[in-house]
């Protein structure tokens, strides 16, 4: 379907034409910044505009990329669309005026979707910056920027950021206003996009609706509140990005179809499946997924792989919908194996889920890239946070709380002897990074791979800060701990990946105080571990 449409620049809040490129997007979201209730307000009355939301794109290959978008002239009061579908009009074009269009076409927004929008571009060139819009009607998307990935075979150098754990009412968004002033090919988000319970704020921004959320109404107004925030819309209109979610997308320390709690009726309504279906649709709804995404009631794969030139294969995971339930946390001494509690060795339970677990294995042990880049939730190297040599407390919801699971991939990656795995976690909402060795028992051995754990955009607002380098006699593996927000910067080159940590001084204060490396990590191509420089 070929549609052109010429329509004029919108007028309202979100609406300025093209305000989301280019150097005057800092100047205008700077004048868009304060946040509070006054610009949940000002939301409100945005009349018909229906790219309220902002632009978004994803899941870049070489030839193609995802672009996204949804329509809701009344973002928190059910969308404000008619129910029936809509025809937009998508354009992409090799130049920010959007004078030299490529490619262009139309799809339907429809109503079962919440009138959100996926388009799956082909036909692009590798490695190259292209701009897209929507329109619909005489109103037209902000300007979206976003870039193919390497061609087939290319070694060339790729600069992304990762991210996860962006708690609206906890904090501003300093951190994602400064990394929409990086220079990237694109971004990871890691997970925690949304936070599923009721919360006020110290900083202006309590939760809307102000309950937990349950029905795919509340998800929907949820994600309008956080995509509401000028500075989450720019970072996703200025690259693409790969997006993966943790528990809170759904239900607070869910596993597979166990919530938290299975006894709260809030956490099950009108039980978990049901609810889990409503949280999965609303997610897709909200990302630049590709068609392969769309969920099938309670399901929705979301683990994947992307092929980045011959430099790195990206495994994408998914640790929530198919884990097993958390072990007990606790059991006697005499009890212990290695400091483990056997409930949490029982080999049958699993984070990743056979069919997972068999792709990621497969993955690894075929990969010729370069590097091997694991996107993953919840921490994956050991963490002993007992002091005990005999006991070894480990979290029951990270990977550590499946070590019989966890091992099968740590055996995968040893028996390659690559040295060139990185895994990218999100979570605790702090900064760590571990070396990863090649069991539970030995940390202390030499590493097979490299954990670099980043820290939360807001999650958590401000807090004493605290930074450590190197390990201790618990953990002997582990090179850096930090509770800064910030994200993560990382260069990649055929020789050599550089991770920076990227921080900012409080996300309560209105003053962002600016954004800077607190420190940085190396690891040469074929030797795993990370080194200070
Ligand atoms: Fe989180």
């Amino acid at each position: 379907m070929e549609i052109l449409r010429k329509s004029t620049p919108p007028v309202g809040l979100f609406g300025r034409r093209g305000f989301l490129t280019g150097a005057g997007a800092t100047l205008l979201y700077a004048a868009l910044a304060p946040h509070g209730t006054s610009r949940v307000a000002a939301a409100r009355s945005i009349g018909d505009y229906p790219f309220t939301l902002g632009v978004a794109s994803g899941d870049p290959t070489a030839t193609g990329v995802v672009l996204w978008t949804r329509l809701a002239p009344k973002p928190f009061e059910g969308g404000g669309m008619p129910a029936h579908p809509l025809a937009v009009q998508w354009q992409i074009a090799t130049d920010e005026r959007m004078n030299h269009i490529v490619h262009r076409g139309a799809v339907l927004a429809v109503p079962e979707l919440g009138h959100s929008v996926h388009v799956e571009v082909e036909g692009l060139e590798p490695s190259r910056w292209y701009w897209y819009r929507f329109s619909h009607g005489n109103e037209e998307s902000p300007i979206g920027r976003t870039k193919t990935g390497p061609a087939v075979g290319s070694v060339e150098a790729l600069k992304f950021a990762f991210v996860s754990c962006q708690h609206y009412a906890n904090g501003l968004y300093h951190a994602h206003k400064h990394l929409a002033e990086e220079n990237l090919d694109f971004a990871v988000h890691l997970g925690d996009y949304i936070y599923e319970g009721p919360a006020t704020s110290v900083v202006g921004r309590p939760h809307l609706p102000d309950h937990e959320i349950t029905s795919i109404e509340d998800y929907r107004i949820r994600y309008a509140l956080y995509k509401s925030d000028p500075y989450l819309q720019a970072v996703h209109a200025r690259f693409p990005w790969i997006m993966t979610w943790d528990d809170h997308e759904t239900e607070n320390d869910y596993a597979g179809f166990l919530p938290e709690n299975a006894a709260d009726p809030a956490d099950n309504q009108p039980d978990f499946a049901s609810r889990r279906a409503r949280a999965y649709q609303a997610y897709y709804e909200h990302m630049p997924l590709r068609a392969e995404q769309l969920p099938t009631g309670p399901d929705l794969q979301l683990y994947r792989q992307l092929q980045l030139g011959a430099l790195m294969q990206v495994q994408v995971l998914d640790t929530r919908q198919y884990r097993s339930h958390r072990a007990p946390a606790n059991c006697a001494l005499a009890e212990r194996v290695n400091g483990y509690c056997p409930t949490a060795l029982d080999p049958t339970r699993t984070i990743e889920g056979s069919a997972q677990q068999s792709w990621l294995i497969e993955s690894l042990t075929t990969s010729t890239a370069r590097w091997n880049l694991l996107a993953n939730q919840v921490p994956f190297a050991p963490n002993d946070t007992n002091a005990d040599p005999l006991i070894r407390t480990f979290g029951g919801e990270k990977w550590d709380g499946y070590p019989a699971d966890r091992q099968k991939v740590l055996d995968a990656i040893a028996a390659r002897g690559l040295g060139n795995t990185v895994v990218i976690t999100g979570d605790v909402h702090a900064n760590f990074v571990r070396n990863v060795p090649p069991d539970h028992i030995r940390l202390d051995a030499e590493p097979i791979a490299t954990e670099f754990i980043g820290t939360s955009i807001s999650t958590g607002g401000d807090r004493t800060l605290a930074t450590t380098f190197g390990g201790n006699a618990n953990n002997p593996h582990l090179r850096f701990s930090d509770n800064h927000h910030g994200y993560v910067r990382c260069t990649v080159t055929p020789e050599l990946w550089r991770s920076d940590y990227r921080v900012v001084p409080s996300v309560v204060q209105a003053d962002d105080g600016g954004v800077s490396t607190l420190a940085s990590f190396v690891v040469e191509q074929g030797k795993a571990g990370a080194e200070k420089i």
